[in-house]
């Protein structure tokens, strides 16, 4: 990371995980671990616990954010969960094209950028998700695929509305397999995504960018990975549901090497 330009953000992503009981305990035992931390924090929890986990962060170094949003302000869409009915609530963040989204529920880039302009309209702060598959990184073509993500998903997003968009690089063969990418594999990414960011918009909108690495991030190899140039944080599944794992990866974004 490059903490004179940008301050590092580590996110939480819980997924279908914790009761609301189990919630507040795992909240409770981190509030202690946060403070006066020199990187933002963000827990992004399921709906059901939105509420309890935004009333147990008041006042604290914890940022909420959800997992997902329609794109719809309100209509007829079953289950759905809007971010009019989010920010209502007093979310800040919103997890938008995580992988799982694209593949077990059909977001397609289309649908994603649709989500990311509802999500910036009601003042939402959105963890834009991005990342090639297995099978993509061996034809070699993680570039042209995380290019395609990027301009589809940004489509018609005006430049100052990134200051609300933070941009997670998560290779699908590494989320929740163990497989990290190497340090220098995903620095590289990150690297060619801010790039990416230059191209679209300016040289001042790619230094700003918060770009996250995610896929597998742990205890053992967080502080390798943050310390990469291009790696501004991280958006960590499986470590984040364990308090000492967690709060061990937000001291490694926090104590720059
Ligand atoms: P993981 O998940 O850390 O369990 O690999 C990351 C993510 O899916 O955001």
């Amino acid at each position: 990371m490059n903490n004179t330009i940008r301050k590092p953000i580590i996110a939480g992503n819980w997924k279908m995980n914790n009761t609301i009981k189990d919630s507040e305990t795992l909240i409770n035992n981190l509030i202690p671990l946060t403070k006066n931390k020199n990187c933002d924090i963000i827990i992004c929890v399921p709906f059901t616990s939105l509420e309890r986990a935004i009333n147990l962060t008041k006042d604290t170094d914890i940022k909420i954010g959800a997992q997902n949003c329609h794109f719809e302000n309100s209509g007829a869409f079953t289950g759905e969960i809007s971010p009019t009915m989010l920010a209502e609530m007093g979310v800040e963040y919103v997890i938008i094209g995580h992988s799982e989204r694209r593949q077990y529920f059909a977001e397609t880039d289309t649908i994603v950028n649709k989500k990311i302009k509802s999500a910036i309209s009601n003042n939402l702060k959105t963890i834009l998700c991005v990342g090639e598959s297995l099978e993509e990184r061996e034809k070699n073509i993680t570039e042209k695929v995380v290019f395609k993500q990027l301009e589809l998903s940004l489509s018609n997003i005006e430049e100052k509305c990134l200051n609300n968009i933070i941009i997670a690089y998560e290779p699908i063969w590494a989320i929740g397999t163990g497989k990290t990418a190497t340090s220098t594999q995903a620095n590289d990414v990150c690297k060619f995504i801010r790039s990416t960011i230059l191209k679209l918009y300016s040289k001042e909108s790619a230094d700003k960018m918060i770009i996250q690495y995610g896929g597998s991030m742990n205890s053992t190899n967080a502080s390798e990975l943050i310390s990469e140039k291009d790696i501004d944080g991280g958006l960590i599944g499986g470590a984040s549901l364990k308090v000492s794992d967690f709060s061990i990866i937000i001291n490694a974004a926090s104590t720059p090497m």
